[in-house]
């Protein structure tokens, strides 16, 4: 595995890998690995990929002033460790510098889709997503880009701004890779005490009382007031049915519906999303 820390090295390496003929695929991260990031590597493998990029850069851009950007795990060796093991052929680690360089300033910003959910309750955070995501995608030229629908509006954001702004990029996604108590993987599952550790699969739970009160043939309230009582004595910031293509709330209950939650146990916020597929 190769890693490059400036832009030339990453062009030069993805440059000589499709002069070979390989199909490029390219998995952006801000590292701390876990299975679910590992599992985007085998999504654009399996998608045909046969040189494998991957990014970590934990990008200031999309963290608010509050948020936890200085305190953000980081595991260098780790996932360097956890790439070797993957066979990944190049590992991009730029440093802000590389990215944002003194005098940079232009942002990307995506309309609707990038609005509520996510984009209400941290502002500005999307447009960090989707102009750093334009500049990996600027830097490596990658075929084919993997994503995780655990950050299920980020998928949508990302595919907005590729149709919007013909970005040469194909995307593809991945399922949410889960702990065996459903507790979705997250590098911020790090921060939870063992206490909290403990209480944190509620949030998958709760998604699953809003499936059930929809295919009890609840509405969207029904399923909204099932997942808050779920979520009893936690810091809730939305419990959501929405449309999975404009993240408002769904027009018709007979199309495909995500439901989307997003909440605090401690300093800790959490998100997770499941999709339901048939009509309930
Ligand atoms: P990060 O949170 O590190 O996630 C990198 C990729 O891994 C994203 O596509 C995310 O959806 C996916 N992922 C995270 N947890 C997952 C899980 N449990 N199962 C499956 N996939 C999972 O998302 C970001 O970084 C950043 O916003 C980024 C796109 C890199 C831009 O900075």
């Amino acid at each position: 595995m190769h890693v490059a820390t400036t832009i030339s090295e990453v062009r030069e390496h993805v440059a000589a890998a499709r002069a070979a003929g390989k199909r490029i695929g390219f998995v952006p991260t801000m590292g701390f690995l876990h299975e679910g990031h590992l599992s985007l590597i085998d999504v654009a493998r399996a998608d045909g990929a046969e040189f494998i990029a991957v990014s970590i850069f934990v990008n200031p851009k999309q963290f608010g002033p509050s948020e936890d950007l200085s305190r953000y795990p980081r595991n260098e060796e780790g996932d360097r460790r956890l790439l070797e093991g993957k066979d990944v052929d190049l590992l991009f680690l730029p440093p802000v510098e590389v990215m944002y360089p003194a005098g940079s300033q232009t942002m990307v910003t995506v309309g609707g889709v990038a609005k509520p959910l996510e984009g209400e309750r941290r502002p500005g955070h999307f447009d960090g997503v989707a102009t750093v995501v334009l500049k990996l995608f600027n830097i490596v030229q990658c075929d084919v880009a993997a994503f995780g629908r655990k950050d299920a509006q980020q998928c949508a954001v990302i595919e907005r701004m590729v149709r919007d702004l013909d970005v040469p990029v194909r995307l593809i996604f991945g399922e949410t890779m889960r702990e065996a108590d459903g507790l979705a993987m997250s590098s911020r599952n790090s921060y939870l005490t063992k206490e909290e550790r403990a209480i944190a699969p509620l949030l998958q739970r709760a998604l699953r009382a809003g499936e059930d009160a929809l295919r009890r043939g609840g509405s969207v309230a029904d399923a909204e007031r099932a997942m808050r009582s779920a979520c009893s004595g936690v810091e809730i910031d939305y419990l959501s049915v929405v449309d999975p293509l404009t993240f408002e709330h769904p027009a018709d209950l007979r199309r495909e519906l995500l439901l989307a939650g997003a909440i605090r146990i401690g300093r800790t916020r959490l998100i997770d999303n499941i999709r339901i597929q048939s009509p309930p």
